[in-house]
């Protein structure tokens, strides 16, 4: 995408070849700001606190951070050390045990002075399929949204989503965005409701800072109005992103995507999660069974915003002594998903619906994607 004009991506090599950058993604939108990554624990501690969020960004991200940890230390403790500090970082998002499983069966078979090479070199090719591959989910997309304009006959087709699975998320396009975005630059008339995503806002803060760039036409709403939004005939679909789906397509998302699912339900709603395949854990079929991030009481009972004079600073909101908790995602049932929208086609969120789009005839039980 385009930022003030010139063109960007969430995260790409530096000119140098030895660091990673990235947009930090806790100070928009209230500064756009580009970081240098340069070593395991800045990759590390960018993706724990946030600079870079989202479940495919969170994945190119630890690939980059592999390489820059073999700059220093190639050896295989070094290797084992950085998939150990890596995958402790957030632990919903599959996508980042899949790059880094990835990186590490490249590097295996490769002389230690060659390793930093070529983990490089695949977080490049994966930054590149991530592009690619949230492309081709978005031209799927893109005909719900046809059809959904078709019911609509010229008046704009109001989609809700949740959290930010935006270009942000991803290296570029986003996923439950891409479809916005291509049906926006194919004349499709839309307007989005952007649930501001409590607490941190990413929707607020992040969705809606994308689509104002992008010029598409939205409004922010409290996470509480989206139900009532539904009941009033004023949401055609609704499009998530996930941060891992199992393969009987119960849906991992950001906190407060559940009650969209039901609220969605209840109301004749379609409900989309647009899936990239390296979001689907092949190894699990119960959402009960994938691990919900808890993180720092104080995102809940503090709120970080700018004063007038554009500094940023964050404020407690909760009464001072009460403590909050503050789990990070939730599990839709399989159930309450109306299509899974992946890089392959629009598929029923069931085994059978993903297995038909991703297993090749006759491959067996394999997963795709080298898994
Ligand atoms: O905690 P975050 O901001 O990393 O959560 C992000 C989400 O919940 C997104 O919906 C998900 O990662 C999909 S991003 C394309």
């Amino acid at each position: 995408v385009k930022v003030d004009g010139r063109p960007y991506r969430s995260i790409w090599r530096a000119d140098d070849g030895r660091a990673a950058l990235i947009v930090d993604q806790t100070l928009l939108p209230h500064e756009f700001r580009v970081v240098r990554l340069e070593t395991l624990e800045e990759a590390a501690r960018a993706i724990a606190d946030m600079q870079v969020r989202g479940a495919p960004l969170i994945g190119v991200t630890a690939a980059y951070g592999m390489a820059l940890a073999l700059l220093r230390d190639p050896s295989d403790a070094g290797v084992a050390r950085a998939v150990s500090v890596l995958g402790a970082t957030r632990p919903t998002a599959v996508n980042l045990h899949w790059a880094l499983r990835q990186v590490e069966a490249a590097v295996s078979g490769v002389a230690p002075e060659a390793r930093a090479d070529t983990a490089f070199r695949l977080a490049d090719r994966m930054a590149e399929e991530d592009v690619e591959r949230n492309r081709a989910l978005g031209a799927h997309g893109l005909e719900v949204l046809r059809e959904a304009a078709e019911a609509r006959r010229g008046e704009p087709v109001r989609v809700l989503t949740h959290c930010n699975a935006g270009w942000l998320a991803t290296v570029d396009w986003g996923t439950a965005t891409s479809p916005v975005y291509q049906a926006w630059d194919a004349g499709i008339p839309l307007h989005v409701w952007v649930d501001e995503t409590r607490p941190r806002l990413q929707g607020a803060r992040l969705t809606a800072w994308e689509m104002a760039g992008l010029g598409v036409p939205h409004r922010v709403v409290p996470d509480g109005a989206a139900a009532w939004l539904m009941r009033t005939g004023q949401v055609d679909l609704v499009i998530v992103g996930t941060d891992r789906t199992t393969a009987a397509g119960d849906v991992a998302n950001k906190i407060g995507t559940y009650p969209l699912a039901l609220a969605a339900s209840d109301n004749g709603v379609p409900f989309f999660v647009a899936a990239p395949s390296p979001s689907i854990d092949w190894e699990l079929s119960d959402g009960a069974d994938i691990p919900i991030e808890e993180r720092a009481a104080e995102e809940v009972t503090e709120v970080q915003g700018a004063d007038p004079d554009g500094s940023v600073r964050a404020v407690r909101i909760a009464n001072p002594g009460s403590d909050a908790a503050n789990f990070a995602f939730d599990v839709t049932p399989a159930r309450l998903v109306t299509g899974i929208v992946t890089e392959r086609g629009v598929c029923a969120a069931t085994r059978e619906g993903l297995a038909a789009l991703f297993r090749e005839p006759g491959a067996g039980e394999e997963p795709p994607e080298g898994r």
